[in-house]
């Protein structure tokens, strides 16, 4: 059933369980749809007979509905479109909670590549090597306007926007190889900004990135330990960790809690700040990428507007990666402030 309809529609491969479930529901909608659509215009052609002007003096009588009717007219589609809201709900709320231990990589657009790097290398152009049947937490962003990555089969698309990252993940359990689109037009070479998902087996995934980390420069201290799992030998946040120590921005900024030139990173993630000119903001991914890059435009209240720009020094895989050490900082505490908790407890979720 599954295939028959996938082919109908002609829709492209299922590469992974997410894809499949997207599809299901999009079978369930078109399917009691074109069946409701159908009856619908099988009643009214039988109508257009039945009830058909016969004389200059035939007139329909007005029909009142029974309550009964209106009941089911009203009752019937709306359960209907209830029933397609808790299936997809869920369906959305998984896409946007990537799983603890998935694989992290950075993706970046711009005009008119991708570009893939993985935390402690390597990185590539349009081609994103994948392990099969493990979670893979795609952290997007982009270098100029605004693009979009799309993969068909993984029925995942996110945009990549300047200045800022968004997230998405999969876990493609196919191996093969699934091609890539940008789904967001973004000047000339747009239609041939492809590039392809290359989803290995596990094991010659492994095989294929501790290679190419044999390759690169020992100086990271990223390469896995004999026998460790890749995904474990080096996160993102270990990254972010060694990037602020390079750049200088723990000599300002604490990470135990206590006030310094600028304000603390302990809980900082999702902190309700108030500035300087008595707005108050959410240090959520944007804010925190914002004052990497424009550091006067909000100013917590107390503090002095003495940081320098890093817009330019820190590459957006950098930024995105400080970004995701200072979401690590969290006591059990957890956000402070005044206002309410985030709507989903899975958006603060420290990562080890
Ligand atoms: Cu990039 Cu369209």
């Amino acid at each position: 059933m599954n295939e028959l309809m996938r082919r109908v529609l002609f829709l492209p491969e299922q590469a992974s369980e997410y894809a499949r479930g997207v599809d299901r529901l999009h079978f369930f909608v078109i399917l009691t749809t074109m069946v409701a659509a159908t009856g619908v215009f099988g009643t009214a052609l039988y109508f257009f007979v039945r009830y058909r002007r016969r004389s200059d003096t035939d007139v329909t009588p007005h029909v009142t509905p029974r309550p009964i009717h209106e009941i089911l007219f009203i009752g019937g589609p709306l359960t209907l479109f209830l029933v397609w809201f808790a299936i997809g709900f869920p369906q959305y709320v998984s896409l946007q909670t990537p799983p603890k231990d998935a694989m992290d990589v950075y993706v970046q657009g711009k005009k008119w590549m991708w570009k893939f790097a993985y935390p402690g290398g390597p990185s590539a152009v349009d081609t994103l090597r994948v392990p099969a049947g493990r979670p893979v937490r795609l952290l997007i962003t982009s270098r100029d306007v605004i693009h979009s990555f799309f993969v068909p089969a993984l029925r995942v698309k996110q945009d990549a926007l300047p200045g800022r990252y968004t997230e998405t993940w999969f876990d493609a359990d196919r191996p093969g190889r699934y091609q890539i689109f940008c789904a967001e037009f973004c000047g000339i070479g747009h239609s041939s900004m492809l590039g392809e998902v290359v989803v290995m087996p596990a094991e010659e995934f492994d095989a294929w990135i501790a290679d190419q980390r044999k390759g690169l420069t020992r100086a990271q201290d990223a390469a896995p330990a004999p026998g460790e799992p890749v995904r474990a030998a080096s996160s993102v946040v270990d990254e972010g960790r060694r990037i602020a120590a390079e750049q200088g921005c723990l000599k300002c900024h604490s990470i135990d809690g206590s006030p310094h030139i600028g304000p603390t990173w302990l809980n900082l993630y999702l902190r309700h700040e108030k500035l300087k000119d008595g707005r108050t903001v959410v240090a959520d991914e944007g804010y925190l990428t914002k004052s990497m890059m424009d550091p006067g435009a909000d100013i917590v209240a107390g503090y002095q507007n003495v940081m320098p720009t890093f817009q330019g020094k820190l590459a957006p895989p950098e930024a995105a990666a400080v970004v995701e050490y200072i979401k690590s900082l969290q006591t059990a505490a957890g956000v402070s402030g005044p206002s309410e908790p985030p709507i989903y407890e899975p958006v603060k979720r420290p990562r080890q």
